[in-house]
């Protein structure tokens, strides 16, 4: 489990409460919240003007009603757009957050967070360092934040600039040389897909002293052998299916 000012958790709810609400939304981390989640994961992103907002998609057109590369669009333009009724009508009034208005918004209900830095390009610098600016200005107890991201670049950066944050290297699988990415970065915890995790990769990564948290669980039984291999924590989409399971 992760040690946390908010306790020990072994739940993160995924985009918020990913089945619940629309994904990314501030209406889908109040869901979290209301079914007892203490920390959410978010996916902030760099538009063309360079504003960060929470979105997961490379394209505009499953979550919102509009269309097109997030990336090619301005702040005022993804604004417009209605990032709820994708979901259902009852969202209609939900948009794409600023990563300042999730920050605020999440802190206000008391949340931690794993704040997934998404960038698959050349210039990550471009994304992190407003992000880095920004939590520095929005973000009050380090202690309750986890960065992570599949760009080891972007965790790099993050090393050098605000140590004070701790660290997660993303993985869909973990590759040999998964040690030197987390050495490199000073890591707290590893991420993975559950279905990448193996029992000797738990064990070895355990055995480094890092926590290891696996995405993104939807069904307890899945992952039932995991805990006991020594993951930590899981990201879910829906927390309720978790209500009265044993985690770990
Ligand atoms: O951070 C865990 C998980 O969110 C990583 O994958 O694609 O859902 O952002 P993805
Ligand atoms: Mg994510």
């Amino acid at each position: 489990m992760l040690l946390t000012p908010q306790g020990e958790i072994r739940l993160i709810g995924h985009r918020g409460a990913a089945a619940l609400a629309p994904e990314n939304t501030l209406a889908s981390f109040r869901m979290a919240a209301s079914l007892g989640i203490r920390w959410v994961e978010m996916d902030v992103s760099l538009l063309a003007d360079g504003a960060c907002v929470i979105f997961h998609d490379d394209e505009l057109q499953r979550c919102t009603n509009g269309q097109g590369q997030l990336a090619q669009s301005s702040l005022e333009q993804v604004r417009r757009l209605d990032a709820g009724s994708w979901f259902a009508p009852q969202f209609a009034d939900e948009r794409i957050p600023t990563l300042v208005e999730a920050l605020r918004e999440i802190q206000r209900l008391g949340l931690g967070l794993n704040l997934e830095i998404k960038h698959e390009g050349e210039d990550v610098e471009a994304l992190v360092t407003p992000v880095l600016a920004t939590l520095q200005q929005e973000w009050r107890d380090a202690d309750s934040l986890l960065l992570s991201s599949f760009n080891h670049q972007a965790l790099r950066l993050c090393h050098q600039r605000a140590h004070h944050y701790r660290r997660g290297q993303l993985y869909e699988a973990i590759p040999e040389n998964w040690r030197d990415h987390l050495r490199a970065i000073e890591a707290y915890s590893l991420h993975c897909d559950w279905q990448s995790l193996t029992p000797q990769l738990a064990a070895a990564i355990k055995d480094e002293g890092y926590q290891l948290l696996c995405y993104t669980v939807n069904d307890p039984l899945s992952v039932a052998s995991h805990w006991a291999w020594g993951m930590d924590a899981v990201f879910t989409d829906d927390p309720r299916v978790f209500s009265g399971k044993t985690c770990g």
